[in-house]
């Protein structure tokens, strides 16, 4: 079987934050569930996380089948480092499991990098394999020293490494394959006499060299896959690489991006073919989007589903459904439940909540729409206001087929307007209106001439 022991229980010092490290975010997604799904990706069935720093919040946010959590003490003066952190997940592994080390804080490793680096290490019988790839900037990243015939010697830390070691550019990701039996032999060899008092993992390493087992490591090429995630510096630059990659991804999927640099997608957004994203877009969460749609301006989606053919800018649709054909915005705001149908017009400065608009139906200015059902074909005038709120409690509106709402009235729910009632603009509406009426709901207008005159106003001017 495999096993994946997630390292998750260090402080993170130096990212200076009140949370663990592994839930900060890129992408809108914890570095943590990142890991774990490339690890369930790559077949390893369970994984075990190492907690401690922030357990509680760890635990309650990240769950999931085959999910195991082992808990790290971390009190002071308590053991640590990455080889004490395995060992708390030891007994989980059984001699003939393979075991795939990870860490919490190396997000972007890609599952099939994982499958690689396990059928590599079974194909050459090795006992342990280190994934490693070759940095221009290694600081920071153990080394890996090699025999002058090329096999591995150690990993050497770089606080630990001479000015001659700290020369090596090939690192170690932090990611390993171990077999379940020489991983126990090498967990027992280490200690931790070194410059941080540390049981290091990497240690195992040497251990497992030193007593002829066979050890290799794996390079990689893409070495954004191993970009460890320390500070928020490093945090910003994984989410520069993640949105690279998930733009990629749908400009390959026939998705037009303006500007891919300023497009921020959420890994599981689905866009259609020959959908056109201008910059400044972000899309989040379980938004799906059609094919053929414009989306421009600072526009922000949100675990929505939108139809093909529809025109979006500068706006933001917050759980909520708009067919095919709309147009919606400028500046207009779908709160959640909101469900328009096809060809619907939402236009400048309107906000619609937990209501539907049937095929057709346009509010193209300054309204509010708030719980209601509207028919198809309906007009809502400039500046209408769906009154559904009376300080207590919330009231719906119905509004039939092909009903037209004069300008600036207001709808006093509970109330209903039938198909083809008319609202005459200015109108504030307590009662029902019939099919086919005509309601007036305002006062009547009085002119009354010459008052100016008569009141002596213009002498003054
Ligand atoms: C580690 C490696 C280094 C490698 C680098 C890759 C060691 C000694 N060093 O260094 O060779 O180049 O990763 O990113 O292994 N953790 C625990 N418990 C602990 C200590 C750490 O769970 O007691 C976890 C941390 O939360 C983190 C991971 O292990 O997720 C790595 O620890 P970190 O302190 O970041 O190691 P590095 O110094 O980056
Ligand atoms: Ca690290």
């Amino acid at each position: 079987m495999n096993i994946g022991i997630i390292l998750a229980a260090g402080e993170g010092t130096r990212m200076k934050s009140r949370h663990p490290k592994v839930l900060h975010e890129i992408s809108g997604k914890p570095l943590l569930s990142y890991v774990l799904d490339a690890a369930q990706n790559a077949d390893i069935s369970r994984n075990v996380v190492i907690v401690g720093h922030g357990k509680d919040e760890v635990v309650e946010k990240i769950s999931g089948e085959n999910i195991i959590f082992e808990e790290q003490p971390v009190h002071q003066g308590a053991p640590y480092g990455t080889g004490y952190a395995v060992m708390q997940g030891i007994s989980h592994v059984a001699d003939e499991d393979n075991v795939i080390v990870l860490c919490g804080d190396t997000p972007l490793i890609t599952s099939t990098t994982l499958t690689e680096l396990m059928e590599y290490h079974d194909s050459q019988n090795n006992n342990a394999t280190v994934l490693t790839t070759e940095l221009a900037d290694p600081t920071g990243y153990g080394r890996i020293v090699r025999k002058d015939e090329g096999s591995l010697e150690e990993i050497v830390e770089h606080k630990d490494a001479s000015p001659a070691q700290r020369g090596i550019k090939e690192i170690n990701s932090g990611i390993y394959c171990f077999s379940g039996k020489e991983l126990k032999i090498g967990l027992k060899g280490i200690d931790n006499d070194n410059s941080q008092n540390e049981y290091y993992l990497t240690d195992v390493i040497s251990v497992l060299v030193q007593g002829g087992y066979k050890v290799g490591a794996f390079l990689i090429e893409d070495s954004t896959q191993i970009h460890g995630i320390n500070s928020r510096v490093q945090l910003a630059q994984a989410d520069d690489i993640i949105r690279e990659r998930i733009n990629t991804g749908h400009m390959e999927n026939g998705v037009t991006l303006i500007n891919p640099k300023d497009t921020y997608i959420e890994p599981k957004v689905r866009i259609g073919k020959d959908t056109i994203v201008y910059p400044g877009a972000v899309l989040e969460g379980e938004t799906v989007i059609g094919e053929d749609c414009i989306i421009r301006g600072t526009t922000r989606i949100v675990d929505s589903v939108i139809g093909n053919g529809v025109s979006i800018e500068s706006t933001l649709i917050e759980k909520s459904k708009v067919d095919d054909g709309c147009k919606i915005g400028p500046y207009a705001h779908l709160r959640p439940d909101s469900d328009l149908g096809k060809n619907v017009k939402v236009g400048n400065f309107v906000e619609i909540k937990k209501s539907t608009l049937g095929d057709n139906s346009k509010a193209s200015h300054l309204s509010y729409v708030g719980d209601a059902e509207v028919g198809s074909g309906v007009n809502i005038g400039c500046g209408v206001v769906f009154v559904n709120y009376d300080g207590e409690k919330k009231y719906k509106s119905i509004i039939g087929d092909n009903a037209f709402i004069g300008s600036n009235s207001n709808l006093v729910a509970p109330v209903r307007v039938e198909d083809w009632g008319y609202v005459a603009a200015g109108s504030t509406i307590t009662e029902n209106v019939g099919e086919g009426e005509l309601s007036i709901a305002r006062a009547r207008q009085v002119n009354k001439a010459g008052w100016v005159e008569k009141k002596g106003l213009k002498k003054h001017k």
